[in-house]
């Protein structure tokens, strides 16, 4: 064989191993203008791609309506916990909407129940699916800002499958090198759900779980002001990816270009997909997190946390899930508004000074100081200043509910928030004693907001 020839097949490989593995797409494509001219305010659709999303997004037929008037669940089976509200007739139907949405290849009813004693919490999808029905019916009473009336049900994200199609767990990143030559920074490993991007691939664990804005740009005059560093403006860059991918759109379905940080210029949808973050949040956080215990350990993740949801769960590629289809309409049970959750409702109390005690309190997995809180470290470091050998300690709480270990982590961030607004108002760091708190006395029980909170006492 010739070198040229050689040359040529290399090339001619090459070249299909890069179509192969780069996702180039065919035209012709079709474009529409979302905004006004030459502001490159415009959606490319691929309608191949089109078709066959609209295909896979095709919603199964409602089960056929019950007769009202039959006796209400709770008179006739043992163990309802959420679904008491329900007569027998809706109960049962919606029990086989569940099995159609969430284990229809499985062993149907037995994917949650064990035999004939339907009434036992034997199973863990049992357990989970409990929750499951609560969260579906927060998501609908008290998320319409983001889902409006069109609303979610168990398909929405399960589409047939007992574990969604798009879940993720905090990312520990690919094995690498030791020491400095291996340290990837959190990036450069490929991962689907920021669209294969050289950039930070967990971008969910600072931003879906946590209360915080996803921001880079500051909003005074640099140097002063903007808090947001090199690595959290790729964070927000790969956020941004899955924002894109999982919604199948580009940028400019939210942003204008020219200024992606501008409210004004953006598209209602950009107003949306903020209320969704925050909705995703609220989920992570206080229903799919927590579940943790009752999976077994295969079901969690490399660091053993639970399964959770991002925009993809419920979007799988488009920006309506299932093309805005209504199944809700069918299912007015999964509408009515859950029981109110004590992680979600209570506000945080003001800070307070209880005796020789300083007490402030924090919102839910926050280490945010409250709005008042500059008040009572006022009132701190006027009685360390009165007194040059005092020493003020600082003791961080956290609520009972949640992981152990990032509780501590959390009840001493917000101890080191006190201490830093200490330092900052002119007192050394050597007067500022961090102290762990004696351990029983850290957890009230449940999500309680008392519980949440530093303490602060000079001596
Ligand atoms: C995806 C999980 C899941 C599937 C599949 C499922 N169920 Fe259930 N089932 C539940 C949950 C959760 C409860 C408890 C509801 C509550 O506490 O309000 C329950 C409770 C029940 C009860 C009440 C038992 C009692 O005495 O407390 C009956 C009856 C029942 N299911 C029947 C069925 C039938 C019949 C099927 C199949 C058509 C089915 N279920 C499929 C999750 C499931
Ligand atoms: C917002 C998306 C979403 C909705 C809505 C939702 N789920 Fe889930 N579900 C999840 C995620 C995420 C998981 C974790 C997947 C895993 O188990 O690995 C999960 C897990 C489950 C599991 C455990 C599966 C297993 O084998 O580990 C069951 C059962 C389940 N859901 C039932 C339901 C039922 C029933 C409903 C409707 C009442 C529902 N889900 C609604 C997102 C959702
Ligand atoms: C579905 C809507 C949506 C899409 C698509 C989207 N974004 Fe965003 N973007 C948002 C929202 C909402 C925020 C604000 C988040 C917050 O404040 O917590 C934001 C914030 C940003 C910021 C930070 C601006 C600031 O105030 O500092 C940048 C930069 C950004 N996006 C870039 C992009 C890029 C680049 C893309 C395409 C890869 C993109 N976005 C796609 C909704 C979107
Ligand atoms: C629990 C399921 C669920 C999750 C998770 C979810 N969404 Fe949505 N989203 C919906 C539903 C349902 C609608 C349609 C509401 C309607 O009909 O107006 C929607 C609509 C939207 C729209 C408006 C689209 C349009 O064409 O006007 C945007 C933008 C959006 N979502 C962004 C996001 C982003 C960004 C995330 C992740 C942070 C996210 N969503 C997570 C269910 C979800």
């Amino acid at each position: 064989m010739s070198f040229r020839l050689r040359v040529w097949i290399v090339a001619a490989v090459a070249l299909g191993v890069a179509i192969a593995v780069l996702r180039f797409e065919r035209p012709p494509i079709d474009v529409t203008q979302t905004g006004y001219r030459g502001l490159g305010m415009e959606q490319p659709v691929n309608p191949r791609i089109r078709a066959a999303l609209w295909e896979a997004n095709q919603i199964p037929a409602p089960q056929p309506p019950v007769q009202p008037g039959s006796p209400p669940a709770t008179s006739v089976y043992q163990n309802v916990k959420v679904l008491g509200d329900l007569d027998v007739a809706t109960f049962t139907r919606l029990m086989v909407a569940i099995t159609e949405w969430v284990a229809p290849k499985e062993e149907g009813c037995n994917y949650c129940h064990v035999g004939a004693d339907l009434a036992s919490d034997a199973v863990y999808t049992k357990v989970v699916s409990r929750r499951m029905i609560e969260m579906t019916r927060h998501i609908n009473a008290d998320w319409k800002n983001h889902v409006a009336d069109t609303g979610v049900t168990c398909y929405t994200c399960h589409r047939g499958q007992p574990v969604p199609a798009e879940i993720w767990f905090a990312d520990p990143g690919p094995k690498t090198a030791r020491g400095a030559a291996g340290s990837r920074a959190g990036q450069n490993a490929p991962a689907m759900s920021i669209a294969l991007a050289s950039l930070p691939y967990d971008p969910f664990s600072a931003y879906l779980l946590k209360p915080g804005a996803i921001r880079v740009q500051g909003d005074t005059a640099l140097p002063a002001g903007n808090p947001h560093d090199l690595p959290d403006t790729e964070r927000v860059y790969a956020m941004m990816m899955h924002l894109s991918d999982g919604l199948g759109v580009n940028c400019t379905f939210c942003h204008n270009t020219r200024s992606f940080f501008s409210w004004d210029a953006s598209t209602p949808q950009r107003t949306t997909a903020y209320h969704g973050i925050q909705m995703v949040r609220d989920l992570n956080a206080n229903y799919l997190d927590p579940l943790r215990p009752a999976y077994p350990p295969e079901r969690l993740g490399p660091l053993g946390d639970a399964p959770k949801a991002n925009c993809a769960t419920c979007h799988q590629g488009v920006s309506k899930p299932l093309f805005g289809a209504n199944m809700l309409k069918d299912y007015p049970e999964l509408a009515a508004a859950g029981k109110p959750l004590a992680a979600v409702a209570p506000p945080t109390p003001a800070p307070v000074v209880r005796g020789e005690v300083v007490i402030v309190y924090f919102p839910v997995a926050s280490a945010a100081l409250h709005n008042e809180a500059p008040a009572v470290i006022a009132v701190l470091v006027e009685k360390l200043k009165a007194n040059p050998q005092a020493k003020a300690t600082v003791s961080g709480y956290h609520s009972a509910t949640g992981d152990a270990a990032a509780n501590h982590e959390l009840a001493k961030n917000r101890a080191m928030s006190v201490q830093a607004a200490l330092v900052a108002a002119g007192i050394p760091a050597d007067r500022v004693v961090l102290e762990k708190p004696v351990a029983e006395q850290a957890n009230i029980v449940g999500e309680s907001p008392e519980a949440r909170r530093v303490e602060i006492t000079v001596k």
